[in-house]
């Protein structure tokens, strides 16, 4: 198959931090369709060679196993062009059709890697120049809007030039292994199946904590916040996977049907819940692994009046015959005490004690998705304490076990990362793993009161000290249900 891939933003941070070494690792392991054409398009100028220099350079700062050596770097860069494009202006579409016309390559890929604020022009100037025909797919990185109604407004322009199934819309939490392997836990297993409901879990937890700032994004971030960054598409999108009712087969439009109706299960917000089942927080100053960092207001590009959040911690419920009543609580921030990434599924108590202790022992399932990759089975045994002490008339105790599946161990960490795994399927033209538009409007829908209520609310977000796990409230919130987050049991 003989594929041009046009990337639209190929010299900005995305094309160099992640998309390249993707692309890269495909062609390594051979799994990059041969007779691609890699086009990166960007405003500067420069030729052919000066872009390929300037990615060796970047290629240097790539972890040493996924560097290439000189030799497959000429082979990998033999199919890398640059052109120099104004996106503003319709002639410029103009010469790149004329430069995918001469080749007639099988399969088009538009990957529009830019600021959001030029998706729509993009979008439609390339079915201006005529380019949005069959062949073409496009891929749109996040954030597709910045709230329901400039969702709607891109999704509509891309609609009009183009149908759902040529449309790409990226969550690379989707690509990660971890989250392929949750589908396989319980798409690809039976035993789960008939505990995973209200009647035996008690709640659920989806945490993804980064240990990072905002770094350099500090401008953009500041116009985000965490609840548009990670919990708007990553997080919700993790709720839906552990969510949703098995698919009747592994087909896109199955798969993303069960997401959606996770997404409009979602308990609406009320006055009361979005009072009390929604904390926000901003870091300050603090210790992370040992050193000191400057709290949020203090980076780059971030005034010191800001209110954006950088953690975000929330109660919700899906409200449906499987889950009505199960608190789902959701956490993601910077600057926390790790980079964890990871889902909790608390089961109910034992229903009646005949042990001594622990009273009401309940079994937790972990599945981790980062940095560790792995199940965690949490039980309790008798362990090595099986003789009750001597006219001891009282039960004995169970101690903590548990049971650990190491996906690094098990199957090596050079597994396909998110990107690559994410550009293949899109050369393969499979959708699976990326969002439908109803999904992404109806997430956005959902999120939207939260945003509303922020703007009315002259407290702003409650600060944390970096290296901790979020500001108390967040503990309070989820104490109200007589639960705690899995790292203070
Ligand atoms: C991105 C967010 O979508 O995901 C970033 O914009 C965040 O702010 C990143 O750091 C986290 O991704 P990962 O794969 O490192 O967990």
């Amino acid at each position: 198959m003989s594929f041009d891939l046009v990337i639209f933003g190929g010299t900005g941070d995305l094309a160099w931090r992640k998309l390249l070494p993707a692309l890269f690792q495909a062609f390594r392991h051979g799994s990059l369709p041969v007779g691609g054409r890699i086009v990166g398009v960007g405003r500067d100028t420069l030729t052919d060679e000066e872009y390929r220099a300037n990615i060796k350079a970047r290629f240097d700062a790539v972890e040493p196993s996924k560097r290439p050596n000189s030799e497959e770097f000429d082979r990998f860069s033999a199919n890398l062009f640059y052109l120099r494009m104004d996106l503003s202006k319709p002639e410029y579409y103009l010469s790149l059709a004329e430069m995918l016309n001469a080749r007639n390559a099988d399969t088009v890929v538009m990957y529009v890697a830019t600021a959001p604020g030029l998706f729509t022009t993009v979008c439609e100037q390339i079915a201006a120049a005529g380019l949005n025909g069959p062949k073409t797919r496009v891929v749109l990185e996040k954030p597709l809007g910045h709230d329901l109604a400039s969702n709607r407004a891109i999704n509509e322009t891309v609609r009009r030039v183009l149908t759902e199934n040529q449309v790409f819309r990226i969550d690379h939490y989707l690509g990660k292994p971890s989250v392929q392997n949750l589908f396989a836990l319980r798409f690809g297993n039976s035993l789960f199946e008939p505990l995973w409901r209200r009647e035996h879990i008690a709640n659920i937890q989806i945490t993804i904590a980064e240990d990072l700032g905002v770094e350099s994004r500090g401008a953009f971030y500041e116009n985000t916040g965490a609840l548009r960054d990670m919990v708007q598409n990553h997080a919700l999108q993790l709720l839906c996977a552990i969510g949703m009712e098995p698919p009747i087969n592994a087909h896109a439009d199955a798969i993303r049907d069960e997401k959606l109706k996770v997404l409009r299960a979602l308990k609406p917000w009320t006055a009361e819940t979005l009072q009390n089942h929604v904390v926000r927080g901003q870091y300050s100053a603090g210790t992370i692994n040992g050193q000191a960092v400057p709290g949020y207001k203090q980076e780059t590009g971030v005034s010191a009046e800001s209110q954006t959040e950088t953690f975000v911690a929330l109660r919700c419920e899906i409200a449906n015959w499987r889950w009505a009543g199960v608190p789902f609580y959701i956490r993601t921030g910077k600057r926390l005490g790790a980079r964890d990434a990871s889902i909790v599924i608390n089961f109910r108590p034992a229903p009646h004690a005949i042990y001594q202790s622990p009273a009401g022992a309940a079994n937790r399932l972990v599945i981790n998705l980062q940095p560790k990759d792995g199940l965690e089975l949490h039980l309790y045994s008798q362990g090595a304490n099986q003789r009750a002490p001597a006219g001891s008339k009282s039960t004995q105790s169970l101690a903590p076990v548990q049971l650990d599946l190491d996906f690094d161990k098990r199957f090596g960490t050079e597994r396909v990362g998110a990107y690559e795994r994410l550009l293949l399927d899109v050369l393969a033209g499979r959708l699976n793993l990326f969002v439908r538009s109803d999904e992404q409007e109806c997430a956005w829908r959902w999120v939207e009161p939260i945003l509303d209520a922020w703007k009315a609310d002259t407290q702003g977000p409650r600060p944390y000290a970096a290296g901790s796990w979020g500001p108390s409230a967040s503990s309070a919130m989820i104490a109200k249900d007589n639960f705690c987050w899995a790292e203070e049991n």
